[in-house]
């Protein structure tokens, strides 16, 4: 039997694909441990993902990895997730460089504490010269946030007279966002069952196909990967035409 990977197709592999990781919580709690296990055992499920991505060729890679949201959750919670980012980019900085892979992050950069600010910058500029995959990591963000923002800069240049009201378009739009320079994802996938787009990305999922799936984050493997580029692979992306006309 031909493997999952061996079936697809590489001239139709999606440029960008955009990851909600989601049901560390539930994979800890079903174990009998504490969230933050699930959150440490997320980690090698984002190495597997990332290493699947780059093998294959794709450009761009965007995982949500914290939200304005989560801000909210317990204290506990919320500093064991930033440690666990500041550990995980120390080490896995040296593997991003032997593999050409761009670390980028996307969201609210002074939201964040100094520190993890300051690891995250690190690792953008140590890899910044890379030009394989791009590994985006959405981080104290959510979409309204991103949109919000956008217009208010957008508010700002008409004021100061750098553009006319007339000239704001979609790809104008596009430019003031925080993914102005990639791509819109073609697959959104999601794990843990849940079926909702949770503030991530929304004006550039416009025309993405979403994948969901059962598996809960922390056991999420290339496998599995492969499994949602097929599914992929196998629709008929038709922007708002006919078929006819693809
Ligand atoms: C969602 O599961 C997951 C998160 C909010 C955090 C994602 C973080 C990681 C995978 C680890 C660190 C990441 C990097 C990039 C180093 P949940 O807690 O909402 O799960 P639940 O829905 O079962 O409660």
């Amino acid at each position: 039997m031909e493997s999952l990977k061996d079936q697809l197709i590489r001239e139709k592999l999606p440029r960008h694909v955009a990851v909600i990781m989601d049901g560390n919580g539930r994979w800890a709690q079903k174990k009998g441990n504490s969230r933050i296990f699930g959150h440490q055992h997320g980690v090698t499920a984002v190495r597997e993902v990332t290493e699947a991505a780059a093998e294959l060729g794709i450009g761009y890679l965007t995982l949500y990895a914290f939200s304005t949201e989560n801000w909210s959750r317990p204290k506990r919670e919320v500093d064991a997730l930033m440690s666990l980012l500041v550990s995980t980019i120390s080490s896995e900085t040296k593997t991003l460089l032997k593999n050409n892979v761009k670390l980028n992050t996307i969201g609210c950069r002074e939201c964040l504490p100094p520190n993890v600010l300051k690891k995250l910058e690190d690792a953008e500029n140590k890899t910044s010269q890379n030009t394989g995959l791009t590994l985006t990591l959405a981080l104290s963000y959510s979409s309204r946030w991103e949109i919000v923002d956008a217009a208010k800069r957008i508010a700002g240049d008409v004021k100061a007279g750098k553009i006319n009201i007339d000239e704001i378009n979609d790809e104008v739009f596009s430019k003031y966002l925080t993914t102005y320079d990639m791509p819109d994802p073609e697959l959104m996938i999601r794990t843990s069952g849940e079926l909702r787009i949770s503030n991530f990305l929304l004006w550039q999922l416009a025309y993405t196909e979403l994948y969901f799936t059962e598996v809960l984050w922390p056991d999420y493997r290339k496998e599995d990967f492969y499994e949602a580029l097929l599914d992929y692979q196998r629709r008929e992306r038709r922007f708002g035409k006919i078929s006819q006309q693809i």
